[in-house]
């Protein structure tokens, strides 16, 4: 079994360097960790899917925690699961549509097809309500 973690936090203005800039050490230090993952930026808050090992999600969420890029982090979910839903990705970036109209489907498009449907429903939610 390996933990998958959801959580939300708070950016307000990051520029488009910014997020690139994390997604880039995402992908150079979760392979080695085993941390596969998918991250959702809106303009205004990050949503956040890791899993891995439980003991490299803690050390991983410690660093998260104290990076100044972001504030008010808000675990939504913390379970373990049988497999992975994002097994290909050291950090998928999840791009959201302009359009409110177009969102859902492009999301659908692009989401995991393992994600199980409650984390489906959320990551949906948080994209819609924008
Ligand atoms: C929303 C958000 C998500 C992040 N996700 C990861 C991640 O999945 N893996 C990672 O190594 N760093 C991630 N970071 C960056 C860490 O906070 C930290 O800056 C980085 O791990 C330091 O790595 P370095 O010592 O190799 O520079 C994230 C930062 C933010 C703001």
């Amino acid at each position: 079994m390996i933990s998958q973690y959801l959580y939300i936090s708070t950016a307000p203005s990051l520029s488009r360097e910014d997020v690139e800039s994390i997604l880039t050490t995402s992908e150079r230090n979760n392979p080695a960790r085993g941390v596969t993952g998918l991250l959702l930026y809106n303009g205004r808050n990050f949503l956040q899917l890791l899993e891995g090992e439980e003991s490299e999600l803690v050390s991983l969420m410690l660093r998260i925690s104290h990076d100044p890029r972001h504030t008010g982090i808000s675990m939504i979910d913390r379970k373990l699961v049988g497999e992975r839903s994002c097994p290909d990705w050291a950090m998928k970036r999840v791009r959201i549509a302009e359009s409110i109209e177009k969102r859902r489907t492009m999301l659908e498009a692009d989401l995991p097809t393992r994600l199980d449907a409650q984390t489906r429903k959320i990551i949906t939610n948080f994209v819609v309500l924008n």
